[in-house]
């Protein structure tokens, strides 16, 4: 087995690990105190059928099953098939998902604090995912900017952005507006937080899952995304992760921004994706 450090920013990695390897509790608490301290863990080329998928993520975790029962797994609630791919004459999954830089479920009063995602069918020249750390955003910020967001509230909304629109999911807009505002009603987190094993700060905003920062006007709203935005996609501070086949990634939902990258035409991907609550 071999790790190490992925960036100086964000993320550890493993190498010649096995599901059997991961089920020796030394592996196992490496791993996530890899994850704790470092945010994102990638094991590179690991076999894992769902089963044993799930059977690591409740070690982690709560497995959190997806909301849009459509997407589910035909056999396991606890996974989402994100998927671009087709099985008789039906998608397989949810396409298009996470295509702009965000922290996971952030709409959500108390997001899963994990996502476990695998590589079932991945290409290895396109299909990146793009990973930042939020703490390193935080540490980035002009000293203005942390007076002006000291005890600020975001407010969070997943109804702004429609990637997930109707032709996903089979509803008219109005239909999924009205899903989304029940389902999600815009929920308020503090712009600055305090990571609970690092005790590093972090910001927890991201353009398109946020209406605004309370109290802001229309200009130091506007300001104030534009700033995360370039901080969080500086090239320097960005990790690209080139998937390789059965690459096994977790990372913390609220210290780590993470966007998808487009697919060209004609290209299959298809990943397994297990939201964790912390037990
Ligand atoms: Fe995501």
């Amino acid at each position: 087995m071999q790790k190490r450090d992925l960036t100086p920013y964000t993320g550890v990695e493993f190498t010649g690990v096995t599901i059997d390897d991961l089920r020796r509790p030394e592996v196992f608490d490496d791993l996530v105190d890899s994850l704790h301290r470092r945010d994102l863990v990638v094991v590179r080329g690991v076999d894992l059928t769902p089963e044993q998928q799930i059977e690591l993520a409740a070690r982690i975790g709560n497995p959190v099953p997806f909301v849009l029962k459509d997407w589910r797994h035909p056999e396991f609630d606890e996974i989402l098939v994100s998927s671009n791919e087709r099985k008789n004459d039906k998608p397989l999954g949810i396409s298009r998902v996470g295509n702009f830089w965000h922290q996971d479920s952030s709409f959500n009063e108390r997001p899963p604090e994990y996502t476990m995602l695998h590589g079932v069918n991945v290409p290895q020249d396109c299909g990146h995912t793009l990973f930042a750390s939020a703490c390193d955003v935080y540490d980035r910020l002009p000293d203005e900017w942390r007076t002006k967001l000291e005890g600020r509230i975001g407010l969070h909304t997943l109804s702004k952005q429609q990637r997930i629109g109707p032709e996903h999911v089979g509803l008219s807009i109005a239909e999924m507006r009205t899903l989304v505002t029940r389902q999600y009603p815009p929920v308020e987190h503090p712009v600055i937080r305090r990571d609970g094993f690092t005790g590093r700060n972090y910001v927890y905003a991201a353009r398109e899952y946020m209406d605004s920062v309370a109290g802001f006007d229309p200009n130091d709203n506007a300001a104030f995304f534009d700033l995360v935005d370039t901080l969080v996609q500086d090239p320097a501070h960005v990790y690209t992760h080139r998937w390789t086949p059965r690459d096994l990634l977790v990372w913390k939902t609220a210290t780590t921004y993470h966007v998808a990258t487009e697919l060209p035409p004609g290209v299959s991907r298809t990943v397994h994706r297990v939201s964790i609550a912390a037990a």
